[in-house]
């Protein structure tokens, strides 16, 4: 019988260059979209999969992202006191959300690093990892989609999503035999080979790992056992790549739309797109956007 995934990972202590000046002082994960910080889509997100215990990697920046996951007592008293229930439930909503722990990696040494500082906090059971920035809109919440894949297989599950050539040498990207037989939402690979950001020319498919995995402990050991990779940093692919050699490790490519970001213009992609979609902002939005279109 499979273990059950109930934690997720969200390594959020990355320095956010792309999103200079924004993120010089503030974690690219409270970036809001529209109204709501990168970081609650992704618990809600994970929430929605059936996660029941969230675990922060933080870095600068803390401060806010525990703020916002608790509660504000002066700000609820204001709101309360002047009856604007609505907004109460709203800044409630993120208190209540989640159980949230928190642990600190000190300096951005790479996310196989990040991950492994969650190692106590998860313990010996297999655990969800949540690159927030990138945002996932999907019909199944897509940790649930890989949740399904997992619990058929047992094995680990890594989110893949093809990529034009062009733009592959930004992704950390796999090799793998298509499974015939998945039956499932979306389709799935055995991966046998992985590679962080690899030049178009040599890179071994279309398929670039998106920030969506499902792991099991061992993979705490395996980043213990790679050395620096790309960019000098401990690299959670290199971890896993070092995994395919004890078990097998599989990719699944989502269904969903997917937008990064922490790069600005997935952000404003996300931005727009997002927008359209409330009841309250849409149709006000769209015909903003129709006015000024050429
Ligand atoms: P990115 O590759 O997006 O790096 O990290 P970054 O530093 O956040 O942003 P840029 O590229 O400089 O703009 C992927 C995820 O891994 C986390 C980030 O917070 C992000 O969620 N991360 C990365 C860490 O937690 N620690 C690290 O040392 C590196």
């Amino acid at each position: 019988m499979t273990a059950k995934v109930r934690k997720a990972v969200f390594p959020a202590a990355g320095l956010g260059t792309r999103f200079l000046p924004a993120t010089k002082a503030m974690p690219k994960e409270m970036l809001p979209l529209v109204d709501k910080p990168l970081i609650q889509y992704g618990v809600e997100e994970s929430l929605a999969s059936g996660i029941e215990k969230v675990i922060i990697v933080t870095g600068r920046g803390k401060a806010a992202m525990e703020d916002h996951f608790d509660h504000s007592f002066e700000l609820e008293h204001h709101l309360e006191a002047r009856g604007k229930t609505a907004l109460l439930a709203t800044a409630r909503h993120a208190a209540n959300l989640a159980d949230v722990s928190y642990v600190r990696q000190k300096q951005a040494l790479g996310l196989g690093h990040a991950v492994l500082r969650s190692r106590e906090l998860v313990g010996n059971e297999p655990f969800a990892v949540v690159l927030s920035d990138d945002i996932i809109d999907a019909e199944v919440p897509v940790l649930l989609q890989m949740l399904e894949v997992y619990e058929k297989y047992n094995a680990p599950v890594v989110a893949l999503m093809k990529v034009p050539r062009e733009r592959i040498s930004a992704y950390g990207v796999v090799a793998g035999e298509a499974v015939a037989d998945y039956s499932g939402r979306g389709s799935l690979f055995r991966i046998t080979d992985m590679v962080e950001k690899p030049k178009a020319e040599v890179a071994p498919s279309n398929l670039a790992i998106i920030g969506r995995y499902i792991l099991t402990p061992d993979i705490f050991s395996a980043i213990e056992n790679i050395t620096p990779g790309s960019g000098g940093e401990l690299q959670l692919t290199d971890a896993i790549k070092l995994l395919l050699k004890s078990r097998p490790v599989y990719g699944y490519v989502f269904e969903g739309t997917r937008y990064d970001a922490g790069d600005k213009q997935g952000f404003l992609q996300a931005t727009v797109e997002f927008a359209l979609k409330r009841e309250d902002l849409g149709p006000e939005f769209r015909a903003y956007l129709n006015s000024r279109a050429l």
